[in-house]
């Protein structure tokens, strides 16, 4: 692609505020394709912390009203944004490959998953709004009403750039909050195509507010007086970080943040669909999911076997230009990530790990990492502590099931966690004894369904869960009505 025609096809970036789509004054920002950085794919001005205040108060100004609708009306707007998504599937997803780095097959399968989101939230008024329960006294009832928290801030991170923002805005909004939205800096194209698709939608001004920049906008908007919540996914240093701002100031918060998740494989697993659900969960999306298998524990049993055969499914596993249908694995995000991984991998091998497996990406760019099997010794290796969000798998081998279920604890994270055996009881224990917010028995670690809670447990999350019932927890606050007759 020459130079000219690479800049025929950039996107000029708007941000909303207020139902208009203006260019933001602050810094230009570019983003570019991690397969090639040379493309740019969107460009335009950022928003300045200005820009993030006007954001605030015309969510603050809208909410009142926002409340005010019906729940079937807010969800309306939803299911025509979702229609308008499902008509762009293609398009977006091609975007989404460019901007992001992840295959165009699994680009096209997140932003149809953004609609199926948006879908489940739309018909929200259709479900439970509350409680009535029987009063100890006699002509009571007691109610229990759910109110939106008011104005709430949006952080998405790079990795869903268009499915996580769904599954945060759209039970926001539909919960009758107003939103003001800061998406990760490397995919604003993205995040301006869900916005569109809401403005479209016909949704009033002000409901929800667009803001692209860097992460500093983020402070501006947790510190902002008006915010009454903020939700969060990414990185465990500034999910913290945000939390100890927002608990100062006393605003709820919900952060989803690191994950270290383990495959466990026992003796008695099928061979086939474990290495296969293995592979996918350690490999597709460049292993860049916060449910990404990033530690396998295999049973000594059938250890030889299953590393043996995902050796070899490994070898067909071809990593290139995203857009390329031929393509399993497109590059991480940035060049600055690759080198941080590349860096991790180096320390891992350092201090005793042993590559099983080391695929092909000569002559890729800078951002793509080669998908790495590393044999570790022990769990005292930087592969088996730390996030590395990426391509790269760190395997140990256990005796007993036991040893395997202490493997897959062993670790300060507590997201997913999947399990392959045909035996019912080991199932049923791995149930007791694993600590996790999300258990695939038989499936791989990835993967989350809209009307169920998705979240982790031990450091992987902080405050309520997200989808599904669990997000009303957060969206809403509950007012509980003693209710006597005069
Ligand atoms: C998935 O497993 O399909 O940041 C979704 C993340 C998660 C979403 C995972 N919040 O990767």
């Amino acid at each position: 692609m020459t130079e000219t025609m690479t800049h025929i096809d950039t996107v000029s970036l708007r941000l909303l505020i207020n139902g208009q789509w203006i260019e933001g004054s602050g810094k230009e920002l570019e983003s570019s394709s991690p397969a090639n950085p040379s493309t740019v794919v969107a460009a335009g001005g950022t928003a300045t912390e200005a820009d993030v205040r006007t954001a605030m108060a015309a969510a603050r100004a809208a909410a009142a009203d926002w409340a005010a609708t019906p729940m079937a009306e807010r969800g309306s707007y939803l299911a025509r944004a979702a229609g308008i998504i499902i008509n762009n599937a293609d398009a977006w997803g091609h975007e989404l490959a460019r901007e992001e780095g992840k295959t165009a097959v699994e680009g096209k399968g997140e932003v149809l998953r953004a609609a199926q989101i948006l879908n489940y939230y739309a018909a929200e008024g259709d479900r439970l709004a509350g409680e009535v329960f029987s009063s100890p006294r006699r002509g009571e009832t007691i109610m229990v009403t759910r109110k939106p928290l008011g104005v709430v801030g949006v952080i998405t991170p790079f990795n869903f750039p268009i499915a996580i923002p769904a599954w945060k805005i759209a039970p926001a909004l539909v919960f009758g909050n107003t939103v003001v939205w800061k998406p990760a800096s490397t995919v604003p194209l993205l995040a301006m195509r869900l916005a569109q698709a809401l403005v479209e939608a016909g949704l009033p001004q002000g409901v929800l507010n667009l803001v692209i920049g860097s992460g500093t906008l983020g402070n501006e908007i947790v510190n902002h007086p008006d915010l009454d919540g903020l939700t969060f996914t990414g990185s465990t240093g500034v999910g913290r970080k945000l939390a100890a701002t927002a608990a100062g100031l006393g605003v709820p918060i919900q952060a989803e943040m690191g994950g270290k998740n383990a495959s466990v494989v026992l003796d008695d697993a099928d061979l086939e669909l474990a290495v296969e659900q293995v592979l996918f969960g350690a490999f597709r999306s460049t292993g860049q999911k916060c449910t990404a298998t990033s530690r396998l524990i295999v049973q000594e049993g059938i250890a030889d076997a299953f590393m043996a055969r995902l050796h070899e499914r490994l070898t067909e596993w071809k990593t290139g230009e995203p857009t390329d249908p031929s393509v399993q694995m497109g590059p991480v995000v940035s060049v600055s990530a690759a080198q941080e991984i590349r860096a991790g991998i180096a320390a891992s091998i350092a201090a005793g790990a042993t590559v099983r497996f080391e695929g092909d990406v000569a002559g890729l760019g800078d951002a793509f990492v080669a998908p790495t099997v590393l044999e570790l010794p022990n769990g005292e290796n930087n592969a088996w502590r730390e996030e590395f969000f990426g391509p790269v798998l760190a395997v140990r081998r256990v005796t007993t099931t036991q040893d395997a279920f202490a493997a897959a604890n062993d670790s300060e994270y507590g997201l997913s966690c999947a399990l392959f055996t045909q035996d019912l009881s080991k199932a049923l224990a791995a149930m007791e004894r694993i600590d996790v917010g999300i258990l695939h028995v038989n499936s791989e670690s990835a993967g989350a369904d809209p009307h169920v809670p998705f979240g982790g447990a031990k450091k992987s999350g902080y405050g309520p869960k997200e989808q599904g019932g669990a997000a009303k927890e957060f969206f809403t606050h509950t007012t509980t009505v003693y209710l006597r007759g005069a």
